[in-house]
């Protein structure tokens, strides 16, 4: 059986990447909507119908279980569709505020999220669970998407954007900046260079896998156990069987799969800082 994993577009890759350098040994299903990316500008309605249609057809493509690798479609369809799909463990990233806040020691936090993930009340009922100092402030980036999907991860016009934006916060004041958006992730390097060297990067990837292997174990449904600390990309890359897939189309062109191959050494890159 596999484990099907989606997003808007390419940003899912990550918790794909993640889940491959820790369950080598488990088939995958990755989706990218990407007759409909972005989501984080569109309706919560439009959202929603699209998710439901991701996850109906990961229920016709033999999956174990589905993870939601998008934290707007997390925020805004998570909970209707494990109502609605009972059969099949639903688990979806989430911008990782909680261990923000606690790492934070006082200082601000910077939760950076799609428009749409930034105004549902989901993020913000979150927050107030965990931010009792009041130090969590939020930054739209959708610009970020578009700019991931074009496949322009360094540029002068990424780091003239991601300047422009932060130029808003007092940057000193913060001790972590949340990517709360799966897409970010492609920009940890620019991103790097622009903040002080006190603000931590963090996002809810490797907590996310992690929550799916035990899901996966608590259901006996785990192919081999998993590789807690994780296995070399280079050695088991390969080998590890993954069927892409855009808007339900299967990806058979060998040169869109040399991108898509691309894409995981830019995120091996990136994981590392
Ligand atoms: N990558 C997605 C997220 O984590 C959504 C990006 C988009 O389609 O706007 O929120």
């Amino acid at each position: 059986m596999n484990i099907g994993i989606f997003d808007s577009g390419i940003g899912g890759m990550t918790l794909l990447h993640q889940a491959m350098v820790l369950m080598p040994h488990e088939n995958y299903i990755f989706y990218a909507d990407t007759d409909h990316v972005p989501y984080g500008t569109k309706t919560r309605e439009q959202v929603m119908s699209y998710v439901d249609a991701v996850i109906r057809f990961m229920t016709e493509h033999d999956c174990k279980a589905v993870l939601i690798a998008c934290n707007t479609a997390t925020a805004v369809a998570a909970d209707r569709m494990r109502t609605k799909y009972q059969s099949i463990p639903i688990i979806g990233i989430e911008p990782a505020v909680k261990p923000a806040v606690a790492e934070s020691e006082g200082k601000r936090v910077l939760v950076a999220a799609t428009p749409l993930t930034v105004h549902e009340k989901r993020l913000h009922k979150l927050v107030e669970r965990v931010d009792d100092g009041h130090l969590v402030d939020f930054l739209e980036l959708p610009g970020l998407v578009e700019f991931a999907e074009r496949g322009e991860f360094v540029s002068d016009r990424v780091t003239a954007y991601l300047r422009e934006k932060l130029s808003g916060y007092i940057l000193d004041r913060y001790g972590e900046l949340v990517l709360g958006c799966t897409h970010f992730n492609y920009f940890k390097d620019t991103l790097r260079a622009l903040i002080p060297p006190q603000v931590h990067m963090i996002d809810g990837s490797l907590g996310t896998v992690r929550q799916l292997m035990r899901v996966l174990d608590a259901r006996h449904e785990l192919s081999e156990p998993a590789a807690c600390g994780g296995v070399s990309w280079e050695q088991y890359k390969d080998d590890i069987c993954v069927r892409y897939f855009e808007s339900g189309r299967e990806i058979t062109d060998l040169a869109k799969l040399d991108v898509i191959r691309g894409l995981h050494e830019r995120l091996e890159e990136m994981r590392k800082i």
